[in-house]
């Protein structure tokens, strides 16, 4: 019988051999996943569970909440404020940060996740998924604000997410390589079954919602035509194109086979740096690809090095496959 290794199993293991895995961190990842868990149990029941559809309010960003949204915040809010690993958490389902509790010990982690992305798939059963990104409280102060989170994403000491799709995958990174790990339903388990991911630096695939490219910037219309002109083009093969509007799942797919992925700035709302917010959808998933041996950026700078300003900012996002990501970026920083 092939030995399976868990989640636990494999966290301790890391400890071991690098030791960058403090118990408190440890609780803390296991604590995400088993709330990963619970969420997966609810997407699953679907119209049994009560569970699609919207919720009647908005977040803070002015988007209708699903049901989803706001149950799957719960469950992670619930799962990590008693643990003792968090100073506080925040989440793209609430408009300031959530202090753990007097009544809880205060630990000397921050976490921030999207409970729930992809919502516009949640009603049509196609994947979804949790992203989570964890930071070190600044040493030196008493208490937690706001500002302790805002850190550039190379300060994450983990990050992750996990896809709800046919099957329910957890991907992670503690700064050293990148492993998914497939829930064992039967079980309740974690099983470790990829480890080493690594992207293809090549690639002949993308992804964006090409519904909008009348609206981009000159250097993302000259990528895309590029492409789309196939062997005959100056890039003289032809690509593929992928686009499944849960981010989760168009990163997962770039972390097995490679890609680029990207949502860019656009005219329609020239003060919004993109759509995607950089702390806890564009952060955690470049610390990923980059571990992965990919390449994250905003269109001009490595993503890791954005130094946030808010807690809910946006920021243009390409990602994936290495030589890919690094054209996009050149046509941008060239401004043309
Ligand atoms: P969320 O559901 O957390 O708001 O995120 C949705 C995001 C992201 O997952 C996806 O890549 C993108 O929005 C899809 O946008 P379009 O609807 O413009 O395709
Ligand atoms: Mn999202
Ligand atoms: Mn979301």
């Amino acid at each position: 019988m092939t030995k399976r290794i868990s989640l636990t199993q494999y966290l301790v293991e890391q400890q071991r051999q690098h030791g960058h895995i403090p118990a408190q961190l440890r609780l803390l990842i296991e604590v995400v996943a088993r709330a990963c868990k619970r969420i997966s149990i609810s997407v699953n029941k679907g119209a049994l569970g009560d569970v699609l559809g919207t919720a009647g309010s908005e977040n803070v960003q002015g988007e209708v909440q699903k049901k989803l949204d706001i149950i799957a915040n719960e469950v992670l809010i619930e799962a990590n404020e008693w643990g003792g690993a968090l100073a506080a958490m925040a989440s793209e389902e609430m408009e300031g940060i959530y202090v753990v509790p007097n009544r809880y010990p205060q630990g000397e982690y921050l976490l921030l996740f999207d409970p729930l992305d992809g919502s516009s798939n949640i009603d049509v059963n196609v994947s979804i998924g949790t992203i989570f990104s964890v930071l070190k409280k600044p040493d030196g102060h008493e208490g937690v604000s706001e500002s302790d989170f805002l850190q550039a994403g190379k300060q994450q000491v983990a990050a992750g997410y996990c896809v709800y799709g046919p099957q329910t995958t957890l991907v992670l990174t503690v700064g050293d390589g990148v492993a998914m790990f497939t829930l064992d339903r039967e079980q309740g388990s974690w099983v470790l079954t990829q480890d080493g991911v690594q992207i293809p630096e090549d690639t002949k695939e993308f992804a964006i919602n090409m519904s909008n490219m009348r609206h981009w910037a000159p250097p993302m219309k000259r990528y895309i035509d590029e492409c789309l002109a196939g062997k005959s083009g100056p890039r003289g093969k032809d690509f593929n194109m992928r686009w499944i509007a849960s981010m989760v799942a168009d990163v997962h797919r770039i972390l097995t086979r490679g890609g680029v992925f990207m949502y860019p700035w656009d005219q329609r709302e020239p003060d919004k740096a993109g759509k995607l917010r950089l702390m806890y959808e564009a952060n955690p998933m470049s610390f990923l690809i980059e571990q992965a041996g990919g390449a994250a950026t905003n269109t001009q700078q490595r993503m890791l090095d954005v130094t946030p300003d808010k807690l809910h900012q946006r920021v243009s996002v390409v990602l994936g496959s290495k030589n890919e990501v690094d054209r996009v970026t050149a046509y941008h920083q060239a401004g043309g």
